[in-house]
C-alpha cells in the first residue's frame, strides 16, 4: 500500500474551481449559466502585451531564464514599484514566479511549521488557511468585519500576536470582501508592529489597482520601518486580465530573497520566458487598458451593490477595491452553502459561499462582478425572482 505524508491531508483548496468546474458542466448540458463566481477579469490581456509574448517566442527566447527572472522584468517592476507606490526597490530583492499564489506559498512555507503560529485574515483567500495547515503551523483568524467595510481593528489583530507568532498574512484590497484597510488602521498596525519584531509581514496586495469612490490603496512597503520583514506579494493576473499567463513577484527583504529564489528553483525553475517578456510590456506601455477595465468594474459595483440591496433578506456593504460584492445573507434564513445551491440549480446563477473563505465567512456569498452589465443585470433579476 502506498502512504502519502501527513500533511497531504490538511492541503484545503480554492473552491471557486470546483464550483466554476459544476457551472461549465450545467451550462454544457445546456443550462443558461451566469457566473458570478468567477476571480478573474472578464477581459482581454491588452494586444500590445500578447504581441510582446509572440515576438519573444519568435526572437528565440525558449530556454531557461535566471530563476528570479531576467533582468529585464525585474527591473521593469522596480521602476513600476517607484511609480505607483512611491518606493525605491533594488531589483536583487524582486522575484518573478508563476502567478500571485507562488509567492504566498514559499512565504508560508519559508516560516511556517508546528509550533508556529500565523495570523491571516477570515473571511479570507483560502490557500492562506490551507497552505498555513499544510506547512504544520497553526492558523489564527484575523476577524475581518461587515460593520468596518471588512477591515480591520488593529489593536485587536496585534492582540492576537504571541511569542509563536511568525507570520502575519495582510490583504487590501481584499478576497473575497472588496474590502479595504483604511490608512489609519495600517498606522496603528506597523506602529504597533515594533513591539513585536519576530512577526514578519505578507502583504498581499493583488488588487492594489482597483480602487473606487477615489480611496487610495495603502501598500505596506511605504513603511520604511517594516523593510526588513515585508513580504510584498502582487502580480500581472489582476491588473492586466493576465490569469492564465502565470506571472506574479515577491518584493523580499534583502536577507529572504535568496531563501525565495532557492525555493524556486527546487520547484519550478524559472517562469515562462515569454510570459516574462509580456509582463515587461505590460508594466511598461501604455496603461489605458487598466484605467478602462476599472472604470468598467466600477460602473457594475454600483449596478450589483443596487441590485443585491433590492433582494429581499440580502444586505450588501459598497466595496472600496478588487471586483467582489460579500453580501449578508442571513436574513434568507439559508446558510451560505445552500444559498449557493440553489442559486446555482434553480437560477443558473453561479456564487461562491462565503465559507470558501473560512467559517467567518458563514451568512455571506461572494459575488464577482467580473462580468457584463447585462449578465448582472439579468442573475439579479433571477435572483430576486427565485428569493420573492
Ligand atoms: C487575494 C488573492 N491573492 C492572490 C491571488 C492569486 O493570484 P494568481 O492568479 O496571480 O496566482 C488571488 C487570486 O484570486 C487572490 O484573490
Amino acid at each position: 500500500m502506498i502512504k502519502t505524508s501527513k500533511r497531504m491531508s490538511q492541503l484545503g483548496t480554492e473552491t471557486a474551481f470546483e464550483v466554476l468546474a459544476r457551472a461549465e458542466a450545467l451550462a454544457r448540458a445546456g443550462k443558461d449559466i451566469i457566473n458570478l463566481g468567477i476571480g478573474q477579469p472578464d477581459f482581454k490581456t491588452p494586444p500590445h502585451v500578447v504581441e510582446a509574448a509572440v515576438k519573444a517566442l519568435k526572437a528565440g527566447h525558449h530556454g531557461y531564464t535566471p530563476a528570479p527572472g531576467i533582468p529585464a522584468v525585474r527591473e521593469a517592476v522596480a521602476a513600476d514599484l517607484e511609480k505607483h507606490r512611491g518606493v525605491s526597490v533594488h531589483p536583487d530583492r524582486i522575484v518573478v514566479v508563476p502567478g500571485g499564489k507562488v509567492t504566498m506559498f514559499f512565504a508560508i512555507m519559508m516560516f511556517g511549521e508546528p509550533g508556529a503560529e500565523i495570523l491571516y485574515p477570515n473571511p479570507g483567500f483560502p490557500i492562506y488557511e490551507s497552505v498555513i495547515r499544510f506547512s504544520g503551523a497553526t492558523p489564527v483568524p484575523i476577524p475581518l468585519m461587515e460593520d468596518r467595510d471588512f477591515s480591520f481593528d488593529a489593536g485587536q489583530v496585534l492582540g492576537l500576536v504571541t511569542p509563536n507568532t511568525r507570520l502575519m498574512i495582510l490583504n487590501s484590497p481584499a478576497n473575497p470582501t472588496g474590502g479595504l484597510v483604511p490608512a489609519e488602521q495600517i498606522d496603528q498596525l506597523v506602529r504597533g508592529l515594533a513591539d513585536h519584531p519576530h512577526v514578519a509581514v505578507l502583504s498581499d496586495e493583488i488588487y492594489s489597482r482597483m480602487t473606487y469612490d477615489g480611496k487610495q490603496h495603502v501598500s505596506l512597503l511605504t513603511y520604511p520601518e517594516l523593510k526588513d520583514r515585508l513580504i510584498l506579494l502582487d502580480g500581472w493576473s489582476k491588473t492586466y486580465a493576465m490569469t492564465g499567463w502565470r506571472m506574479g513577484y515577491g518584493v523580499w527583504p534583502e536577507s529572504l530573497a535568496e531563501g525565495a529564489t532557492r525555493l524556486a528553483i527546487n520547484c519550478h525553475s524559472c517562469v515562462n520566458a515569454a510570459a516574462q517578456y509580456a509582463g515587461i510590456a505590460a508594466l511598461e506601455g501604455p496603461q489605458d487598458s487598466v484605467d478602462a477595465m476599472v472604470s468598467a468594474f466600477d460602473e457594475r459595483r454600483n449596478v450589483i451593490v443596487g441590485g443585491l440591496n433590492a433582494i429581499p433578506g440580502f444586505s450588501c456593504r459598497r466595496p472600496g477595491g478588487a471586483f467582489y460584492a460579500f453580501p449578508n445573507i442571513k436574513q434568507t434564513g439559508m446558510d451560505a452553502q445552500s444559498l449557493q445551491r440553489r442559486l446555482l440549480d434553480e437560477a443558473g446563477v453561479a456564487t461562491i459561499a462565503g465559507t470558501s473563505f473560512g467559517a467567518f465567512g458563514e451568512g455571506y456569498l461572494r459575488f464577482s462582478y467580473a462580468n457584463s452589465r447585462e449578465n448582472i443585470e439579468k442573475a439579479l433579476e433571477r435572483i430576486g425572482k427565485l428569493l420573492t
